[in-house]
């Protein structure tokens, strides 16, 4: 059975290219895959984060995480500075970074862009990622398009443990969705949709009601054509509709070409609202429950327990390799 990791980050309200993107996709690999879902507190704190904010922010994120239908009985949903072993090797992975290739990490580029005080943690970020995912052999990594940069430095930071200290690590592939991978803002379609996004009409977010959802979808930026037709270049936004639109319901983007011929872009929006409102409302439901609710607190407990054991056994072996600790002497 293959193994697959991947992580969100708990630095603000979830928005729907998080559902498309990622969240969708682990809900779907859990039957036939182990599958570890990790909630990445410690990456959110490389920017500044409110600490009350924060932690409502990790337990709403669990709790969206089995909203969506993560199962705990199937996958291992875990809080990431609830297991130490991910800061120890990130701490040693960042021993087999160079600056120079973790500066060229676009994220890196776009957080620290006009910053006058940047954390080192921004910049070694990347290393705590690979730890992240290294530290349970794992095969397959489910994420949007964004990530694909720092899966390839997974891969050769791992390639570089391997030939330098011992062959130990499992060389991870990255697994981005043919549609939905890179769902654009909703105001500058050009621009990734992003839960930092200050223009609040930008994004949609998981706990949206469906009042906000309408007019969100209704006012989004689209072209004077007035047909529904799929161009990336010319009609970015009725191309990124398209797309949500394609992801919530599993149509080809041909089809919805085909239905939407003769109609014009008012129709077209308000049904990729309802579809949208539908999709959304029952996960939602199942949220509000789980959000006041002590099983979620005993579901991240197993969730930890279970990760750290398999964490500290990798953690074991990279320490063992690169020669850290000692060896007891026999008595
Ligand atoms: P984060 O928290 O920014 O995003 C979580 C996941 O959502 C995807 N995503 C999108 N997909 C499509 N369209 C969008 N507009 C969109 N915005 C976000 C992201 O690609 C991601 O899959 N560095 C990671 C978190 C992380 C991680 C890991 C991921 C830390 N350790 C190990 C995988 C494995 C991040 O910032 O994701």
């Amino acid at each position: 059975m293959k193994t697959i990791f991947s992580g969100i980050q708990p630095s603000g309200a979830l928005t729907l290219g998080n559902y498309l993107g990622a969240l969708k996709h682990f809900v779907d690999l859990q039957d036939d895959h182990d599958c570890y879902f990790c909630i990445v507190d410690e990456h959110a704190i490389t920017v500044p984060q409110d600490r009350l904010k924060l932690r409502d922010n990790i337990r709403s994120l669990a709790a969206l995480y089995l909203a969506v239908g993560i199962d705990p009985e199937k996958s291992t949903l875990f809080i990431q500075s609830e297991v130490s072993a991910h800061t120890q090797l990130g701490w040693m992975m960042q021993t087999i970074s160079y600056i120079g290739e973790l500066e060229r990490m676009t994220q890196f580029k776009d957080k620290s862009a006009g910053k006058e005080a940047v954390s080192s943690a921004l910049l070694t970020y990347p290393p705590l990622m690979v730890s992240d995912i290294l530290l349970y052999n794992t095969d397959i990594v489910p994420v949007g398009e964004d990530q694909k940069q720092h899966l390839e430095l997974t891969k050769t930071l791992a390639q570089r443990f391997n030939n330098k200290y011992n062959d130990i690590f499992t060389i991870p592939e990255i697994s981005v969705p043919k549609v939905g991978a890179r769902i654009m803002s909703l105001q500058e379609p050009t621009k990734k949709m992003s839960k930092s996004d200050e223009n609040q009409k930008a994004s949609i977010f998981m706990l949206d009601d469906p009042k906000q959802i309408e007019k969100k979808i209704k006012s989004a930026v689209t072209d004077s054509e007035g047909i529904v037709r799929f161009d990336k270049e010319n009609k970015p936004g009725i191309s990124n509709l398209l797309t949500i639109h394609a992801s919530c319901t599993g149509e080809s983007i041909e089809t919805l070409e085909k239905k939407y011929e003769h109609a014009g872009y008012g129709v077209f929006k308000q049904d990729t609202a309802d579809v949208l409102i539908g999709l959304l409302e029952p996960i939602q439901k199942r949220y509000h429950e789980l959000i006041v609710s002590s099983e979620l607190d005993e579901i991240l407990d197993l969730g930890a327990d279970k990760a750290a054991y398999k964490a500290n056994k990798t953690l074991a072996k990279a320490k063992k390799a690169m020669g850290l600790g000692r060896v007891k002497k026999k008595k």
